[in-house]
Order: C-alpha cells, then sequence, then structure tokens
C-alpha cells in the first residue's frame, strides 16, 4: 500500500514512501483515523515563547538542534499494588509533540492548591521530576496559539500552594545529601546533572499534591502527595527548549513519580506510554499491558537502574545478524543511539538493502546528524527496509519508523536512518517507539510492547 507521508505542519514535503514488509510504517493510525483532537493541539499551538529561535522543522539545522538536545537523557542522580484502577494526570492522559521540542512528548500535570498547570517533557531516562520554581534561571515563557492566544507558563510557588512543604534535609527517602545537611531540619538541596554539555537542574525537594483521576472512568480525584525538585537554577538546552516549563522523570529510583505512587499503593507498579505516529500519545500509571504482548526482561542492576534492555539480533529484510548490546528505552531522546560495532553494521546491512542513491555531503560543514542519508526527488516512490531487533527472550520489536526525513536547501531532501552513533550509552529514542504502546513493568522487571494506535479525541483539549 503506497501513502503519503505526514509531516508536521509545514514540512509536508510530499514524497512518498513505500514501506515493503509493513504499510504502517508510515500509514499507522492515518487510515483509521482522519483526524483527531492531538493533529487539532499540535496544529493550533504555533510554538513555544521565550526559547531561542529553533530552526525549521525538516531543515538539517532542525535535526542538529534536536540531536544537541538529545543528550538530556541521563540524570546522573541526585549529585553525590496490585488492583487499583491505573492512574493519570487530572488533565488527561494524553500526551503530546510540540514541533520546537522536538520528538519529546509533553503532557498537561497539574499541582498544588489551587492547582496550576505545567507543561512538563516526559522522561523515562532520568528520574526527578522538577518544575520551574523561585527562579533564578527558569524561562519565562508560553505558548502561542494559532488564534493568537497566549498560554503563559506557570511558575511553581511554595508559599501561593495551601499544600506545600519543604522536605527537610534528614528525610531518609527523599533526601540523598544528608551527610551534607547543615543541620536536621535544613533544606534539602539538589542538582541533576544531564548527560547533554551543561545541562543541569537544581535547587531544594519540596513536597505538594499532584492532581491525578482514574484513567477508566476520568471522574474520581485520586489526588497524591509527592515529592520534587523546585527548580530554581536550569541550564543548557532546558533554556532553549527542550524542557522550558519542566521535566518529568519516569525512571526506576525511588524518587520518581512511578515509584512513589507505587510504593504508596495505589497502583501496580508499572506504567505504559503510547506513542502515535501523529504526535499524540498516552500515558497511565499502573497499566501493565496486555497479555498479547511482546516483552524482554530489564538488565536490573541495584546502583542507579535504568530501562535497560538487551538486543541480540537484527534483521534488515532477509539478513540477521547476532549481534547483543545494551540499550536503554528513554522517551527523553529524540533519536537513537547506538555504539559500534553495532552500530556501522546495522547501518551498513540496512544501506545494502535500500534501493536509493546514498548521499554525499556537499558541504564540509554539513549539519545533518545521520549517516546514512538517501537522496530522493519530490515524489519518488523508495522501499524503505523493514528492521527488527530481537530482545533478549526472543521476542521481535518492529521499527515501525526507522527513517527520518531531511529537507536542506543546499543538499536537498534525503532519507535518514533515525540512528546516530553513540560514544557512550546505547539508547533506543522516541523515534522507535512510534506506533507502540510501551509497558514499562518495574513490579516483573520487563518492557512490553504492542502496536496501539494512541488516537482518541479528548475533550479536555476543546478549549484551547
Ligand atoms: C492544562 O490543563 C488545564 C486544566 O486542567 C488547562 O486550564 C490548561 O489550559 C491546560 N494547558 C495546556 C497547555 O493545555
Ligand atoms: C519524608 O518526607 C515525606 C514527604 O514530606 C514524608 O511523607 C515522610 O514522612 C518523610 N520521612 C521522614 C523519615 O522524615
Ligand atoms: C528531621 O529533623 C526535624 C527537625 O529537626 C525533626 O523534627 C525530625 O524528627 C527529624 N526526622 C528524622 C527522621 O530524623
Ligand atoms: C561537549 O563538550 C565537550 C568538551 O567540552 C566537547 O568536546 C563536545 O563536543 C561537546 N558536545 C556537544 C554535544 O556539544
Ligand atoms: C528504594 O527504596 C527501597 C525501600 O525503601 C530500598 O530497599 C532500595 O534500596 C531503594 N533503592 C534505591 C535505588 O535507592
Ligand atoms: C545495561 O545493562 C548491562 C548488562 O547488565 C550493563 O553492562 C550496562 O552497564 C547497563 N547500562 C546502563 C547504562 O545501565
Ligand atoms: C518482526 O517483528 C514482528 C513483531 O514485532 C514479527 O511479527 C515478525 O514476524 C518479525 N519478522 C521477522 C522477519 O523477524
Ligand atoms: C484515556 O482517556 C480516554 C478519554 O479521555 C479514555 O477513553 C481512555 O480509556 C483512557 N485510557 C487509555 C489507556 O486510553
Amino acid at each position: 500500500m503506497a501513502c503519503t507521508e505526514h509531516g508536521h505542519g509545514s514540512v509536508l514535503l510530499g514524497l512518498v514512501l513505500l514501506s515493503l514488509a509493513a504499510s504502517q510504517s508510515c500509514c499507522y493510525g492515518l487510515s483509521t483515523f482522519g483526524f483527531d483532537i492531538h493533529h487539532r493541539f499540535s496544529d493550533q499551538i504555533k510554538g513555544m515563547l521565550g526559547i531561542d529561535d529553533v530552526p525549521q522543522k525538516g531543515t538539517p539545522q532542525y535535526y542538529a538542534v534536536m540531536a544537541h538536545r538529545d543528550r538530556v537523557f541521563r540524570g546522573r542522580r541526585l549529585a553525590g499494588a496490585d488492583h487499583h484502577s491505573p492512574l493519570t494526570f487530572a488533565a488527561g492522559n494524553d500526551t503530546h509533540q510540540i514541533a520546537s521540542s522536538g520528538f519529546l512528548h509533553f503532557a498537561n500535570v497539574s499541582v498544588g492548591t489551587p492547582p496550576l498547570w505545567f507543561l512538563v517533557a516526559l522522561d523515562t531516562g532520568s528520574d526527578l521530576f522538577w518544575l520551574p520554581c523561585d527562579c533564578i534561571s527558569c524561562v519565562h515563557g508560553g505558548l502561542r496559539t494559532r488564534t493568537g492566544k497566549i498560554l503563559k507558563f506557570n511558575t511553581y510557588d511554595l508559599d501561593k500552594s495551601s499544600t506545600s512543604n519543604e522536605v527537610s534535609c534528614n528525610n531518609s527517602t527523599f533526601c540523598r545529601q544528608r551527610q551534607q545537611c547543615p543541620s536536621a531540619g535544613s533544606t534539602c538541596r539538589y542538582q541533576v546533572d544531564y548527560l547533554s554539555n551543561d545541562t543541569s537542574s537544581r535547587g531544594f525537594v519540596v513536597e505538594d499534591v499532584l492532581h491525578l483521576i482514574t484513567d477508566d472512568d476520568q471522574t474520581k480525584d485520586a489526588d497524591t502527595r509527592i515529592a520534587f525538585g523546585c527548580g530554581q537554577v536550569q541550564t543548557g538546552v532546558f533554556l532553549n527548549g527542550a524542557a522550558p516549563n519542566g521535566l518529568f522523570g519516569l525512571g526506576m529510583d525511588n524518587i520518581s513519580v512511578p515509584s512513589i505512587l507505587a510504593r504508596e499503593g495505589l497502583i501496580s507498579n508499572s506504567f505504559s506510554m503510547c506513542f502515535g505516529s501523529d504526535s499524540a500519545g498516552r500515558i497511565t500509571f499502573g497499566d501493565t499491558g496486555s497479555p498479547d504482548q511482546r516483552k524482554t526482561p530489564f538488565n536490573v542492576r541495584k546502583l542507579h537502574p535504568t530501562y535497560n534492555i538487551t538486543i541480540t539480533k537484527i534483521i534488515v529484510e532477509d539478513s540477521v545478524a547476532d549481534l547483543e548490546f545494551h540499550a536503554i528505552f528513554d522517551s527523553g531522546t529524540s533519536f537513537t543511539y547506538i555504539n559500534d560495532p553495532a552500530y556501522t553494521r546495522i547501518g551498513e546491512m540496512y544501506n545494502s538493502k535500500v534501493k536509493a542513491k546514498r548521499h554525499s555531503s556537499q558541504s564540509p560543514d554539513s549539519n545533518i546528524p545521520f549517516d546514512y542519508c538517501y537522496d530522493i526527488s519530490i515524489s519518488q516512490t523508495i522501499e524503505v527496509p523493514f528492521l527488527n531487533l530481537t530482545m533478549k527472550g526472543g521476542d521481535d520489536y518492529y521499527v515501525m519508523d526507522p527513517i527520518i526525513q531531511v529537507s536542506s536547501e543546499e543538499e536537498g531532501d534525503l532519507l535518514c536512518l533515525g540512528i546516530q552513533k553513540s560514544d557512550s550509552v546505547n539508547i533506543i529514542g522516541q523515534n522507535f517507539m512510534t506506533g507502540y504502546k510501551i509497558v514499562f513493568d518495574r513490579d516483573n522487571m520487563n518492557l512490553g510492547w504492542k502496536e496501539t494506535n494512541c488516537e482518541y479525541i479528548s475533550p479536555l483539549l476543546n478549549h484551547i
């Protein structure tokens, strides 16, 4: 089945892709839903205010900016249920991508009394939830909608919430730096450094109400007190759009919100994120998925646990390579990053199956961050090779959308394999999760996935 690749907003290239093994690769979701609210949401949000100008989506400059931001995948820690209903955020279970913030999914969370909303980036690669608060260095921006309406970002203020509390420095659950406490009752300071150069958040740990509702009937309040960072100073990519209104760490460590909810016995120790093909998604706490999902065990380690899985084989069309390596499932990273030798092996396997001319960069300062790119002319049809990752345990992970479209004035229109060479950790990023509901089952310590159409109509966003 041939279909037109859908882009976001202004970057519809008009390229026609034909995917071999799976027509879903380009049409997943679109064929069953003509239109949905997320499209409208993404359509109506023109951009973020208060952040540096982001190059137009689809250009090499755009991908370079996104790749640069991508290093925000891994917090280095604070320096130095069972049969309950699944829960979700009070403003709804839907998540969104916003063009100027790349591939990350954002959710509208509300915190405090009276509740204030924050549009936070969802990050399975780090643990702490922090909000701009008591600001010394924060983004004071907002969102501009198509209708010209401006939704200004909120800043959390301890004094303005009647349910707020400072976590004291001797708190053994939420304060990691107890050795450094000037006194037992003093504030618990935190600093998280992320892998991006000079990217960090610091401030102190507070506690307040996170407004949640039951996911199945969306009516019952399930407000919960949680600990989070009052982020006074943000640096690096946080200041230019990666997480302008807070970061929601979904990691395995004790301080993350899923850990807090499970520890309180409010949900099963699991959550799911669904990544639609249409910049829409969903998040549900306590969701353990379904019996028919595919799965693979996490590689568990006591210190700094992550959503770390093992890939044992790569399948590209009819070629199979036994290649064992570990990778982290990280929703906070736009692209997929793999180390050599696996990186080159996968790239070359892929390259040998693409029936199009490999792009050779004309300009030495080309900033296309991908190595395996192919020249394509408008309305040309190329077959996108089929890519499966075989996971430990034997289940296959079919990559629905391995390709990134790049449109460059100097270098023309390109299709690129959406993997970059890593020089550290291997990461399965957001682009490889498209089309799946991913289940982070921390109870059974495995990752589940199932092809899912995440789109639905959410009445909650109609007012935008
Ligand atoms: C977030 O949800 C609240 C209602 O809970 C709404 O007033 C606000 O406009 C929403 N913000 C965004 C960016 O959707
Ligand atoms: C730590 O802080 C949390 C949140 O304020 C509180 O519920 C808990 O009782 C505290 N624990 C200790 C040991 O102080
Ligand atoms: C922590 O310090 C506060 C203030 O000094 C004290 O009231 C509280 O009992 C201490 N908690 C623990 C768990 O030591
Ligand atoms: C980060 O900084 C190091 C050394 O300062 C530099 O070599 C590297 O290129 C930088 N990385 C990025 C992504 O900017
Ligand atoms: C998390 O908390 C549990 C129980 O409180 C403890 O056994 C475990 O070591 C903690 N894990 C980390 C990574 O701090
Ligand atoms: C992932 O798990 C493997 C196997 O246990 C381990 O060697 C590797 O260090 C882990 N990587 C990360 C980033 O946690
Ligand atoms: C690729 O993975 C999918 C599951 O995601 C599976 O149904 C299919 O059989 C696999 N194909 C090959 C050739 O391994
Ligand atoms: C998410 O919310 C919608 C309604 O807003 C509801 O129909 C759906 O069941 C919820 N949960 C999931 C997992 O989609």
